[in-house]
């Protein structure tokens, strides 16, 4: 099996590593468009493969794309990241033209693969990359709700004390301070947390969550990648190792929600085939009001990507 990272910047090389680290395939090709990054922090990857004992091969490449013929599946890290300041639609502009390029050539090469897009804004960047890519929906997939949910189970670990593990939750919408964390469904060793954590408390640790991003942004200079980059690793796994896993991940939907033709993130399972199925959860008012707000708000943005892919 074979995955190909491209991107070999924070994100795309934690990816990488932690792929490999995983040996969660038997190759691992890191590409970049900058002269010898990939080649060298794959090179870096595979010296440490002694240290950590794993025999997944990490190979870099620039922009040579031969080299990822017949991936499995495609991560799509390439792209500007945020600087403090701005917001994940800021990029749109630079990173619609490298996603749409991109997604040309890891199609020629891999037409069957899958692709996992992580380059932001995200619900309109895996817009672009479906487009581009004439795949069905089921392979063109965002990365965005297994951070987002990792974030506001990291934050409900630290108020309760309890272990992270035994924290489920699940979350809609898109990756922006419109996503929809969702309390109802956030469990804590199978106890609803609305037992465990008042109302005051959970509102804040879900406004924590949804602008998450930005206090990483403020605090780095940049955006984050050990949790980005492990999240898309980790739908790579549940897709190469056909898991059969839930998670939120943002897809075209097609009437599901009552919402057509918009990226958002929803609950799904994934395995072999990509999106294996989708859930449709019944949202109460409140909910729904959300999901609504979410997706007019990726609306605006997809608009922007029209008008700028008919210049
Ligand atoms: P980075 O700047 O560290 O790395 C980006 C890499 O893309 C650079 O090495 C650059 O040379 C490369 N690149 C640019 N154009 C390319 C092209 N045409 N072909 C191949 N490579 C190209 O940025 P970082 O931190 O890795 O972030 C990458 C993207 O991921 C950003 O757009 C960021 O906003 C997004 N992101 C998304 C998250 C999510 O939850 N979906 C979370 C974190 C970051
Ligand atoms: C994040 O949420 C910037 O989308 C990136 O960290």
């Amino acid at each position: 099996m074979k995955v190909t990272v491209v991107g070999a910047g924070n994100v795309g090389a934690t990816c990488a590593d932690v792929l490999a680290s995983r040996e969660v395939v038997n190759e691992v090709i890191l590409l970049d468009i900058k002269e010898g990054i990939a080649e060298g922090k794959a090179l870096d990857i595979w010296q440490k493969a002694p240290i950590n004992s794993y025999d997944t091969k990490t190979i870099g490449v620039t922009n040579d794309y031969s080299k990822t013929a017949n991936s499995d599946v495609v991560v799509i890290t390439s792209g500007l990241p945020r600087k403090p300041g701005m917001s994940r639609d800021d990029l749109i502009q630079v990173n619609a033209g490298i996603v749409k390029s991109v997604t040309e050539n890891i199609v020629k090469y891999s037409p069957n693969t899958i692709l996992v897009i992580v380059s932001n804004p995200l619900d309109v960047m895996t817009y672009q990359a479906h487009v581009t890519s004439g795949f069905p929906r089921e392979r063109v997939l965002g990365m965005a709700g297994i951070l987002d949910t990792a974030r506001y189970r990291a934050f409900l670990s630290d108020e309760l004390n309890i272990s992270q593990k035994e924290i489920t939750a699940m979350l809609l919408g898109g990756h922006g301070d419109t996503m929809v964390p969702l309390t109802r469904y956030t469990t804590v060793g199978g106890i609803p947390v609305t037992e465990l954590v008042s109302e005051e408390r959970l509102d804040a640790i879900v406004q924590r969550t949804k602008v998450g991003g930005g206090e990483l942004v403020k605090l780095m200079g940049t955006s984050a990648w050990y949790a980005p980059g492990a999240a898309a690793a980790q739908m790579v796994e549940a897709i190469i190792k056909d898991q059969r896993r839930i998670f939120p991940v943002c897809i075209q939907l097609k009437g599901e929600y009552g919402i057509d033709n918009c990226y958002l993130g929803v609950p799904v399972v994934l395995g072999k085939h990509g999106i294996e199925k989708i859930f449709e959860l019944q949202l109460n008012e409140k909910e729904a009001a959300m999901m609504k707000e979410s997706e007019g708000h990726v609306r605006e943005v997809m608009n922007v990507l029209d008008d700028l892919n008919k210049q």
